[in-house]
């Protein structure tokens, strides 16, 4: 066969591939989600919402790496195009479940399913020479990839399966290629795309402008910046069209694969990262051309995290990746009360849950975080070695906080105020040249210093009905967390602790490594099962945003994996930030916020001259409008003692929930909410507001008919403002019963928080 002949072999197979369509479309009718091949082979996915476009014509697809191993079965080919139709099955989905923990007693988890089979036939011709009968013959390769789609009332999810199979057992990705082509310039509310850091203050700008607004959306002095493209953000993405629709992009169940960016083709791009070697530490190192063509303007292309050798994802079939979602409404109410993320996590897979609840904390950590005090426990050396220092021979600073005597100062407030647990910080040896030293031995998590006496300081806190909170920062030094886990695991059980915050502050040790890498999350969820087999419940600082994984294992109470509120002790956040991380970073799960700072000019108690956007009536709103089972008391005992009227709501708030009704949102602008304690007919409502303020109209409809309530509102007084008035609030006690509305005024930078206590 002659050259010429073999090429049109090749693409008469193309262009008999058959075009092949399906649709489906949500429960109520609302969404419609339809799905083809196009005529090279090319999965394509649209998306309309009330017959508006979400999004447009979309591919799918994925790019594969080349390895040294593809003779011995690593699949190489891209899994991008020459696709067929094979199956397309549908059916609908209809159950009620039970969180553990959760805004709502039950979660309704309603959708209808498309499930694609597509075979990918590669036919290539070989040579074969016997030396008597020499040709040619084809090589047929078949490959099968599953897209399935749920279509909810309120977004959709997307997904590839790779089933186990002869042509496709192993294979590397070097990029994902899932599309979302937006209909229009909308405004958008992002976060610099980052492999190891999602600490930035979200931009709010039209998607065009992106691009100008990369250099300073980054704080390049974060200590561990890696953006990658000039138009590259993060999920969760918050977008507003011009008519309305407030549209969502993040993910699902991201479980042994790399955290997803999005990549925005705009007028101005000329090749996606990705095309010219995958960032920084490109596995391909020669720029590749662009093989298939740029997408339109205003479409963002998924960018997975990479490892050290600049992969993204090592896959053995049977797997399957994270769900892709698009979230949609013309009520932004519906984008915070969706469970669309929780419904397409896998069910709890924990048969006992008994020992996990929600907690109340407060913490030996604001004293640190704004300077006053220290996480380690002496100046006298310029570094250490675990295994080289007599602690009981060294000279302390005397700034050192966990010490017996301040940790019982927090157990006693803890224990009179009714909050469950004691967050201590610096407790064990190790923190005097904690970050940022490539130090691979960092932490033992096993030895405290001399003056933290963690028998006694146990068996106090338990004998005032309190618990100490663990805490494990590995400064991102994650084998030796590793190597230390199962033992610090089992001083956890042997004093006592049932819960751990985890920190994964600067660079990934092995070198390289980046945070939301394929092989960071499976540390992080490694964490999760492990400590799971010892009841104990996670709560991981910097780790990857999170994607609903709560629902599989609900001892990970909670992330932080957002710019907290230890930010406004570096220089502050803007005021709308927590107007905008209930539409973004909460989508995924709960968010260790730490709210509750009533001093908020820190120069009153420290030297630091940083103060906190919030007044204190905004503060109380925190504990209603960021939802989390886990709710810090994160300012200092003698703080709230001088605010001790205002505290009592801190005391009251329940942190778990039967019921829970959005009342008013706008992204970046105000958040109203009302939250059934559980097991109680007792209601709290929270508002929170920007920096214009806001008046808040709460129609009190979903209090029970007839029924009488003791009402307590912590409002923002006359001319409480953030900047100039923050601790100027009034308390106020009523009656009230359903029927009724009441007008709050919230202040700049302010917000209120009401307790309902039924008659
Ligand atoms: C960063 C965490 O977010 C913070 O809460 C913690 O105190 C420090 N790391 C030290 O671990
Ligand atoms: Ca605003």
């Amino acid at each position: 066969m002659t050259t010429l002949r073999k090429f049109v072999l090749f693409s008469l197979l193309l262009v008999s591939l058959t075009m092949s369509a399906g649709s489906v479309t949500s429960p109520n009718g609302n969404i419609e989600l339809k799905f083809s091949v196009d005529n090279t082979g090319r999965p394509v996915y649209e998306m309309t919402y009330k017959g508006k476009a979400v999004v447009k014509p979309s591919f799918l697809g994925l790019e594969l790496a080349k390895d040294k191993h593809a003779s011995k079965g690593m699949n190489e080919t891209d899994l991008m195009d020459h696709f067929q139709v094979v199956k397309e099955e549908t059916k609908e989905f209809d159950e009620t479940w039970q969180p553990v923990w959760g805004e709502t007693k039950y979660i309704r988890n309603h959708y209808n399913e498309l499930a694609v089979t597509l075979n990918q036939i590669i036919e290539t011709p070989e040579y074969r020479g016997n030396g008597k009968n020499n040709g040619l013959a084809l090589n047929r390769q078949v490959r099968e990839m599953i897209i399935r789609f749920r279509v909810y009332d309120d977004g959709i999810g997307l997904r590839y399966e790779f089933p186990q199979q002869q042509e496709l057992n192993y294979f590397l990705i070097k990029e994902e290629h899932t599309e979302f082509t937006m209909a229009g310039d909308h405004m958008a509310w992002w976060l610099p795309g980052d492999y190891d850091t999602q600490e930035q203050e979200t931009q709010e700008s039209r998607l065009s402008e992106i691009r100008n607004r990369m250099k300073e959306a980054v704080n390049w002095g974060n200590s561990s910046v890696a953006v990658f493209s000039e138009t590259g953000v993060q999920t969760s993405l918050q977008m507003k069209s011009d008519d309305g629709l407030y549209i969502n992009i993040h993910e699902a169940a991201c479980a042994d694969y790399a955290t997803m960016h999005l990549e925005l083709v705009d007028a101005k791009t000329k090749a996606l990262t990705t095309q010219l070697g995958g960032g920084s530490n490109a596995y391909t190192p020669n720029p590749k051309p662009s093989a298939w063509p740029l997408p339109k303007p205003f479409t963002f292309v998924s960018h997975l995290t990479p490892d050290a050798t600049g992969l993204k994802g090592a896959m053995q079939t049977p797997c399957e990746t994270p769900w892709r979602t698009v979230m949609v409404s013309d009520d932004a109410r519906d984008m915070l009360s969706s469970n669309l993320i929780l419904n397409l996590n896998e069910p709890c897979k924990l048969e006992d849950t008994s020992w996990i609840h929600p907690t109340k904390y407060c913490g030996v950590w604001w004293e640190m975080i704004v300077g006053r005090g220290s996480w380690h426990y002496t100046n006298d050396y310029p570094s250490i070695k675990l295994d080289q220092i007599d602690w009981s021979s060294v000279k302390p600073n005397g700034t050192h906080k966990a010490n017996n005597e301040n940790v019982k100062r927090y157990i006693d407030f803890a224990a009179k105020n009714g909050l469950d647990e004691v967050l201590v910080e610096g407790w064990n040896v190790g923190w005097e040249d904690w970050a940022n030293m490539w130090k691979r031995d960092v932490f033992d998590f096993v030895t405290p210093y001399p003056d933290f006496d963690i028998k006694m300081l146990n068996d106090y806190a338990h004998s005032k009905g309190v618990k100490i909170l663990m805490h494990h920062e590995t400064s991102s030094s994650t084998q030796n967390y590793e190597r230390h886990m199962e033992k610090a695991f089992q001083l956890m059980n042997k004093y006592g602790y049932d819960a751990v915050k985890t920190g994964y502050v600067g660079d990934i040790i092995p070198r390289g490594d980046h945070h939301y890498s394929q092989s960071m999350n499976n540390h992080y969820l490694y964490v999760v099962k492990e400590a799971a087999k010892h009841h104990i419940m996670v709560n991981a600082h910097e780790a990857t945003r999170p994607t609903g994984l709560c629902r599989t294992y609900p001892n990970l109470v909670g992330n932080e994996s957002a710019r907290g509120t230890e930010y406004e002790a570096f220089g502050g956040s803007r005021p709308d930030h927590t107007c905008i991380l209930p539409f973004t970073r909460l989508q995924g799960g709960p968010m260790d916020y730490t709210p509750g700072i009533f001093v908020t000019k820190l120069s009153e108690w420290s030297n630091n001259t940083s103060w906190a956007r919030i007044t204190i009536a905004g503060s109380l709103a925190l504990y209603l409008t960021m939802y989390s089972p886990l709710q810090m008391a994160a300012d200092l005992p003698e703080n709230y003692e001088k605010f001790d009227d205002a505290f009592q709501f801190i005391r009251d708030v329940a942190c778990d929930w039967d019921d829970s009704k959005y009342l008013e949102a706008e992204p970046a602008d105000y958040i109203t909410v009302a939250r059934k304690a559980k097991g109680t007919n007792n209601w709290f409502v929270g508002g929170k507001c920007d920096e214009n303020g806001h008046l808040a109209v709460i129609k009190l409809d979903f209090l029970d008919k007839g029924r009488q309530y003791d009402c307590t509102i912590y409002a923002d007084a006359k001319g409480a403002h953030y900047e100039t008035n923050p601790q100027a609030y009034t308390i106020t006690k009523k009656t009230v019963k359903a029927g009724q509305t009441l007008k709050i005024q919230e202040a700049p930078g302010g917000g209120f928080a009401m307790s309902l206590i039924a008659k």
